[in-house]
């Protein structure tokens, strides 16, 4: 694969070769970043191994891919992204922990182990959570961007993991009734993380404020499907699979697109965001990476 002097693989990398190399370059990146936390504090080894042991548990690693490609795509260069993409993987991997706990989902496996909570205990995994919120701002704060990038991506990751969390408030309150209510709660608890990591990588790239707008709009889009997606795994995929429990959503009562529309409703309603999103995309530049990304998302099995 040929590498650009920016650090990016060159535009006629194959698709595969380059989600791979962003895997590799994240987990590189996590892996630096945790090992020096760890490292300083041993005292607390137990919160740190908690928090590692899911974030390094693997998952698809979507949302820093597309932080890393929309860094990309604007010729920004690898290493100005590379943290934020650790950073929003770090807040993503505390959302999991925190949603599997038993006040929320209730769900004992995670990325083909058991949860947190369950390897370590309910107040190690509340514990290791809470870090990893921390950790993602800590590591932004003392990344080598420039004073003004810091501060755009903290402002937008945070602002992004305060919708997440309202939307995790909204879904376990169950306070709506219909698709429109279901979709506003999905755009916060499942878009909002999207849009930090693609705008993110936006920031990285110096990208303008026309971009961003486009790459939030295509974020919320995108997140739409991808929830949709989710709640349609539950129903039709394995654990095996998926590496977290299916039936979840209907062992916690939970309105979904899936209980609002029935499987095929949601499957044709999933297609129609992704078809959104792929729209917004025709209007940004370089942006064949990430059509297959979207196209990818909306048919992927786990
Ligand atoms: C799971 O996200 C939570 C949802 C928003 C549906 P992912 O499906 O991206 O989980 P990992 O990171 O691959 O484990
Ligand atoms: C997304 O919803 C959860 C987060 C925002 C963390 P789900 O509760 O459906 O996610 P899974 O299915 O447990 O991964
Ligand atoms: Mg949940
Ligand atoms: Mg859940
Ligand atoms: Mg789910």
């Amino acid at each position: 694969m040929e590498i650009m002097p920016n650090g990016f693989p060159s535009y006629s990398s194959d698709f595969t070769e380059t989600m791979e190399f962003y895997r590799i370059e994240t987990e590189k990146k996590l892996e630096l970043l945790c090992g020096s936390f760890c490292e300083e504090n041993d005292r607390y080894k137990s919160l740190y191994d908690a928090a590692e042991y899911s974030l390094k548990a693997g998952g698809k690693r979507i949302r820093p891919v597309l932080t890393l490609e929309l860094c990309r795509a604007y010729d920004g260069k690898l290493s100005d992204a590379l943290t934020a993409a650790a950073a929003i993987e770090m807040i993503h991997t505390f959302s999991l922990i925190h949603d599997d706990l038993p006040c929320m989902d209730d769900d004992d496996m995670r990325r083909g182990r058991p949860s947190c909570h369950k390897a370590f205990s309910e107040a190690g995994a509340l514990l290791a959570g809470d870090m990893l919120i921390a950790m993602a701002g800590k590591v932004i704060c003392e990344s080598s961007l420039d004073a003004i990038k810091k501060s755009e991506m903290l402002s937008c990751l945070y602002d992004c993991t305060i919708g997440m969390i309202e939307g995790q408030t909204v879904d376990i309150s169950g306070n709506f009734t219909d698709i429109g209510g279901l979709l506003q709660m999905y755009s916060l608890k499942t878009s909002e993380l999207l849009k930090a990591s693609c705008v993110m990588g936006c920031i990285a790239a110096g990208a303008d404020k026309e971009d961003i707008l486009k790459a939030k709009e295509y974020a919320y889009n995108l997140g739409l499907a991808f929830q949709i997606v989710d709640d349609i795994l539950d129903v039709t995929s394995t654990e095996e699979q998926l590496g977290k429990p299916v039936g979840s959503d209907e062992e916690q009562n939970k309105i979904t697109s899936v209980t609002l529309l029935g499987i095929d409703g949601a499957r044709a309603l999933a297609a129609e965001f992704t078809e959104k999103a792929e729209n917004i995309l025709c209007e940004m530049k370089n942006s064949s990476f990430l059509l297959q990304l979207t196209d990818l998302l909306l048919k992927r099995k786990k």
